[in-house]
């Protein structure tokens, strides 16, 4: 892959000894992950967008967070939903999704 043209960051609330806890890992955000790579392959967008899991975004109690760049929008309360929204609207479409953001 080169540079993808979508890159989301999903907070699984990762700390820097490895361990996962936290808000957004307690609010499955981890099935969010697999939630954003299953319809990114369903889509066929894989070659253009990456998911990538990371530690706290400083926001906890508007998680789980997503932040997707390159326009570096930041997205709260994500449920299954919204992340189907997400790739719709946003990943395919080229429109932040309203609802979710922060
Ligand atoms: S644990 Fe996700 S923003 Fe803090």
């Amino acid at each position: 892959m080169i540079a993808p043209k979508y890159h989301i960051f999903v907070c699984t609330s990762c700390r820097i000894n490895g361990t996962q806890q936290g808000f957004c890992y307690q609010k499955k955000s981890v099935d969010l992950v697999r939630k954003f790579m299953q319809e990114i392959d369903d889509r066929e967008l894989s070659s253009e967008c990456m998911v990538t899991n990371t530690g706290c975004f400083g926001i906890c109690d508007k998680g789980p967070i997503c932040v997707v760049y390159p326009e570096g929008i930041w997205y709260k309360n994500l449920d299954e939903e919204a992340v189907e929204r997400i790739c719709e609207e946003h990943l395919e479409g080229g429109v932040p999704v309203k609802d979710y953001r922060i």
